[in-house]
């Protein structure tokens, strides 16, 4: 282990699936024994560019909260905390937000997709990836985890580093990507897209807490193809590829592994092998995810210790801005 700060942010919307789970939860928790100074954040700021249920966003962070401390994020070794209760972060955007120039927001890809999706956009959707740097540079983080979809946020944080550094004294370090795994799993039902929450089909996803019934039911009806046997090939079977992705990613073992367990197996069979990978390691998650939900007070004042420790490091991080922008 070395220097250095990590970053990364989730979106509290409620319990994660195998996506999150494997693409980034699995690495935010790895981490934690690499770098000695971690801060996630359940970016609830970033949720409200899209329209919310006031209710059900207090609800979900909750149950963001229960799942990450059940995936493995540890208070004593990360400062898990809610980002709108660090009110330094909506006042950093704003100040980076007049350092950006809207042309550099317009040719990013989540503006371009979300705002055609809905044919208009709110102005936080559209400097949504200033929230970000934002969030980043408050606490000079050095390093970000992020999946590739993310690369051109990171690197408008690096730009807006570099920008403040210029004009006012440097002060931010640039932070760099962690590129965590490359691993996507895809949507059980249409293996050509991934796996999102956003996906109206109720069977593409698992949820971490779906049970083993569930489970077993989504994994039978994921789509394959006319080939009985299991192979590994994305390009041109993708649906079986990526049952077997899920179960090697699950049982820790490697895709060759998987492959060689499932000699002899038709698809039919192996989805039963797949689903209990899925189960074994789900299970103690679920369970823990169920007990913490009930201690609603444990989860908020956890996120409360969060915040004070959170807050005693952006303070005076922005007060050094604050003075070098000139007030
Ligand atoms: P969603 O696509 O469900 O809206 P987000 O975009 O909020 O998920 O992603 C949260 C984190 O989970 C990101 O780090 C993202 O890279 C990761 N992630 C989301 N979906 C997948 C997936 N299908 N496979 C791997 N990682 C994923
Ligand atoms: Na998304």
């Amino acid at each position: 282990p070395g220097g250095g700060r990590v970053f990364s942010g989730i979106q509290p919307t409620g319990v994660p699936h195998l996506g999150n789970y494997l693409g980034a939860l699995e690495n935010w928790v790895a981490l934690q024994n690499q770098y000695p100074s971690i801060l996630y954040s359940i970016v609830d700021l970033h949720s409200i560019t899209q329209p919310q249920d006031p209710a059900q966003l207090r609800g979900n962070i909750l149950d963001m909260t229960a799942s990450l401390l059940a995936c493995g994020v540890d208070p004593e070794r990360a400062i898990l905390f809610q980002q709108s209760q660090v009110s330094e972060h909506a006042e950093l955007s704003w100040i980076l937000g007049c350092l950006t120039s809207m042309p550099r927001l317009r040719h990013l890809p989540q503006w371009k997709m979300k705002s055609k999706l809905k044919n208009e956009g709110s102005v936080g959707l559209f400097t949504y990836p200033v929230l970000q740097a934002a969030d980043i540079l408050l606490y000079k983080s050095t390093h970000v985890p992020v999946g590739e979809d993310q690369i051109q946020h990171l690197e408008l944080a690096q730009d807006l580093a570099r920008i403040f550094n210029n004009r006012y004294g440097n002060l931010f370090p640039e932070p760099s990507a962690l590129l965590s795994s490359t691993r996507k799993v895809k949507s059980l039902r249409d293996p050509s897209a991934k796996m999102s929450k956003s996906d109206p089909q109720a069977m593409a996803t698992i949820n971490i807490t779906d049970s083993p019934d569930d489970i077993a039911l989504k994994v039978r009806r994921a789509v394959t193809d006319f080939t009985s046997e299991v192979t590994f090939d994305p390009e041109t079977r993708p649906g079986v590829s990526n049952l077997v992705t899920i179960h090697a990613a699950m049982a820790m073992i490697s895709v060759e592994e998987a492959l060689s367990q499932a000699r002899g197996l038709d698809t039919g069979a192996y989805k039963k092998l797949v689903t209990e990978a899925v189960v074994q390691r789900l299970t103690p998650i679920r369970e823990e995810i169920e007990r913490l939900r009930s201690d609603r007070a444990h989860l908020e004042g956890l996120l409360a210790q969060g915040t004070r420790r959170a807050r005693e490091l952006a303070a005076p991080v922005l007060r050094e801005v604050r003075q070098r922008v000139g007030r």
